[in-house]
């Protein structure tokens, strides 16, 4: 168990194998609660949590990044409302990201925040966006526009529920996690490093070693001032990469994996490749050169000149430097 510190609560992060069916053991299931899933997550996890209410409701919203709208924020908050929860009931957000930041900011919004507790079903959500407390829905073509800061009262990770996750997903969730090991802690990257195949009974050592790097972040700058912008590590590259139409077959950990090399100094950038090897992650996806630098151009849009970047030049550090987005691009001539 992780016990997370925030200026405005605390809590539990909970990892264990197949405690799913224990969920009330930790969260107060004991008055009206409505669970959220999206068609992709296997229903057989939300009834896990639907039997241990007492006045339990499933509300599913269609899979995809798509579903993070303004209509099925609306839908929530209808839901809650005809069904008269007060602000002494809660959501619980079943899915990965998707659902726990449109959840998570249904929460913090109706009657000005009830509780909200997440049982993260992606390798991404456990390792990133089920704590942390930034929630959000995409609004007029801009992702997670519209949100706030709300934490969860506890999170469950049931790492069983991968079992059913395609790989491609658990892989483009690891990123997130290799992400994290690169800026602060080469332990983590050595797991990665030297294990060729990906070690099953290596899931739960990543996942917590992952949570307490954010953890760590997260307490010291809840509110994104300074210190967080190190989660945005490859995700510069990341983001012009998936505002591109040439790109848009990529997932979103397949960006960050490209974004973060030619952020990498000579020392780390081949040992980096390496990792990415092991993975399969390259190995389907051509990197056109010209493309990313057009992407990059396209992106200063969102960006301004200015943008500040992350560059590891020794595994387990990091430094944050604003440059212009003229240099991205030597970055990215300089990379590939
Ligand atoms: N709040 C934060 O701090 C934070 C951080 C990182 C990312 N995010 C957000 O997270 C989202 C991406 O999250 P994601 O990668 O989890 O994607 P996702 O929520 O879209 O889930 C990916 C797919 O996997 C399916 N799925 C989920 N669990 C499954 C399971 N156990 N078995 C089978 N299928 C399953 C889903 O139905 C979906 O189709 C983005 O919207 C991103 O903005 C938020």
């Amino acid at each position: 168990m992780i016990s997370v510190k925030t200026k405005f609560k605390n809590y539990n992060i909970i990892i264990k194998k197949g405690e799913l069916k224990n969920a009330k053991e930790y969260f107060n299931l004991n008055r009206k609660v409505l669970i959220v899933t999206d068609s992709g997550v296997p229903e057989k996890y939300s009834k896990t949590i639907l039997d241990q209410c007492k006045q339990g409701l499933i509300l599913t919203i269609p899979q995809g990044e798509e579903s993070k709208n303004i209509d099925n924020y609306i839908l929530i908050l209808k839901t809650l409302t005809t069904n008269n929860f007060t602000r002494k009931d809660c959501i619980v957000a079943v899915g990965g990201g998707v659902v726990g930041d449109i959840s998570g900011f249904s929460a913090a919004s109706y009657m000005r925040g009830i509780d909200f507790y997440n049982v993260p079903t992606t390798f991404l959500s456990m390792v990133d966006s089920s704590i942390g407390g930034k929630t959000a829905i995409d609004f007029c073509g801009y992702k997670n526009i519209v949100g706030a800061f709300w934490q969860p009262s506890a999170v469950l990770i049931d790492t069983e529920v991968l079992s059913t996750l395609p790989k491609r997903q658990i892989i483009c969730g690891m990123v997130e996690s290799i992400k994290m090991s690169l800026t602060h802690n080469e332990e983590l990257f050595n797991i990665f490093l030297n294990n060729e195949q990906f070690k099953e009974e290596k899931t739960e050592e990543i996942i917590c070693k992952s949570l307490l790097i954010k953890k760590a972040v997260v307490e010291k700058d809840e509110f994104e001032n300074g210190e967080r912008k190190v989660l945005n590590f490859g995700h510069t590259i990341a983001h012009a990469i998936e505002s591109a139409e040439s790109f848009n077959e990529l997932y979103h950990g397949e960006c960050v994996a490209i974004g973060m090399i030619p952020m990498c100094g000579e020392e780390v950038k081949p040992k980096l490749l390496k990792v990415l090897e092991h993975l399969n992650l390259l190995n389907n996806i051509s990197i056109n050169k010209s493309q990313l630098k057009e992407a990059v151009k396209h992106d200063k849009k969102a960006y301004g000149n200015k943008i500040s970047i992350v560059k590891v030049n020794k595994i387990g550090t990091y430094e944050i430097e604003e440059t212009d987005i003229k240099n991205i691009e030597n970055l990215l001539e300089e990379a590939f």
